[in-house]
């Protein structure tokens, strides 16, 4: 028997009557703060994520599907294809593509699927889906500001407690200019020096290649040396510790709880300044349920003109893992379940089945080869809340038989009061 490969997943009904309960509140969200849907291509040149994510980061070392491609004309031949692990370089990718610029800020989300060869366990496949936004533009459309940074974070608060996930943690932290980080990439170096023998092998490896991806490891037996490591609190120039205190002051001004975690760095390359994730308790190993942070540098990285920016990308998997909500109370039931009595019933019932659907009504259709009591017993098995009879009788009559499955109450209603007796009584 052929499965769905290690590591994917189906989503089926009715969990994904969650999964668009949620997707339905970000996008209610991100249009009362203005941001806009961008779709991008699901794979990419690798090239686009070693030169943002960063070669030296787990992602990008290890995680990718990458693939040589075969195309027929000579310029596909050999290209180096790679399936997004992520989406923020696929929008500044974008964003330098169509000289989003010229329309001063971009305030962009996306949700859509993500991969990466990870060991599969609860809240981690490879591949998994992530509602995000990225706020990106030139400096003079106030993509720079503190205030962006705080638009952002409350943006996320506010989809959460309106998902009514309210024990969540917002862990923030600045990691400062690429000017700052010299400075600490070199004491981290000098601290790593004695010790990193002792460490892991990839730890070895980052001392040399990139310090601090240090951060990153997940061996035990690494985190008391971690531990001793200098933060780069310390190494914060004026500018970006101005800019820290000023996202914590809006912060705390509109009433977004935070604490400051200096060891949190990020596993991407591309960020300055402020970096945020917010964890849930009951997420387990996995708890991270989304990240972000500022990445001034990445669109001229990327061969574009200086645009900062901010973004985050939420783990829809986890998120829809942390609601308590159930799947069974966000579903749509029918609202009505059509039974053609007989032979010779089917096209009446399918013209009242379409003028009921033209009312937003939802039909489901029995035929005619079920009796009564089985259209009754089917109806109430996929808990709509009528059966509507279609006889030969109430044909002639032009009024039907509406059994209320809740009640058992039996009402007869005439043809054209059918949608409104139903758009009244809809199910939830
Ligand atoms: P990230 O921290 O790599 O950041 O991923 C964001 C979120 O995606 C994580 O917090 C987690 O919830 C979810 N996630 C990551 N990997 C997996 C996985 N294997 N299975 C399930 N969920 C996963 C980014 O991707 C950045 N692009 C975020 C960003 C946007 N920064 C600025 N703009």
């Amino acid at each position: 028997m052929i499965k769905a490969v290690r590591g994917t997943r189906d989503l089926l009904p009715p969990e994904t009557a969650l999964w668009n309960f949620v997707e339905a509140a970000a996008r209610d969200v991100f249009r009362a703060y203005n941001f806009q849907e961008i779709r991008t291509p699901i794979f990419e040149e690798t090239q686009l994520f070693a030169r943002s994510v960063g070669e030296e980061t787990d992602i990008v070392s290890k995680e990718m599907y990458t693939w040589e491609d075969r195309g027929r004309a000579q310029s596909d031949k050999g290209q180096s294809l790679t399936l997004r692990p992520e989406n923020t370089a696929g929008v500044v990718r974008a964003y330098i593509e169509h000289k989003l610029w010229e329309r001063g800020l971009s305030k962009l989300f996306y949700i859509g699927p993500q991969f990466r060869r990870e060991r599969p366990q609860k809240g981690r496949y490879r591949q998994f889906y992530q509602i995000g936004a990225e706020a990106i533009g030139p400096a003079t459309a106030g993509s720079e500001s503190p205030a962006r940074d705080a638009e952002v974070l409350e943006l996320l608060a506010t989809f959460l407690d309106r998902l009514g996930i309210n024990d969540w943690n917002l862990e923030l932290n600045s990691v400062g200019c690429p000017k700052d980080r010299e400075g600490y990439n070199e004491a981290l170096r000098k601290a790593l020096e004695p010790v990193v023998g002792k460490m892991c092998a990839d730890c070895q490896r980052r001392a040399v290649t990139n310090p601090l991806r240090v951060f990153d490891c997940k061996v035990p037996e690494d985190q008391p040396i971690i531990e001793t490591l200098p933060r780069i609190g310390q190494f914060l120039d004026e500018g970006c510790r101005q800019h820290f205190e000023q996202v914590q002051d809006i912060l705390k001004a509109v009433g977004v709880p935070f604490v400051l975690n200096d060891r949190l760095v990020r596993g991407l390359d591309y960020y300055t300044r402020t970096a945020f994730e917010f964890t849930h308790g009951a997420l387990g190993a996995q708890n991270a349920i989304l990240g972000g942070g500022r990445y001034d540098g990445l669109s001229e990285s990327l061969g574009g003109p200086s645009a900062p920016g901010i973004g985050f990308a939420i783990g829809e998997d986890r998120l829809v893992l942390a609601l308590k909500e159930s799947a069974e109370a966000v579903m749509r039931k029918p609202d009505v379940y059509v039974a053609p009595l007989g032979a010779g019933m089917n096209r009446e019932a399918a013209r009242i089945a379409r003028e009921l659907r033209r009312h937003d009504v939802v039909v489901e259709m029995g035929d005619e080869t079920f009796r009564l009591k089985k259209s009754f017993e089917t109806a109430s098995k996929m808990s709509a809340k009528f059966a509507l009879i279609v006889g030969e009788n109430e044909v002639k009559a032009g009024a039907f038989a509406l059994k209320n499955l809740e009640t058992g109450e039996q009402v007869s209603v005439p043809r054209g009061e059918l949608p409104q007796k139903l758009q009244s009584n809809r199910n939830s």
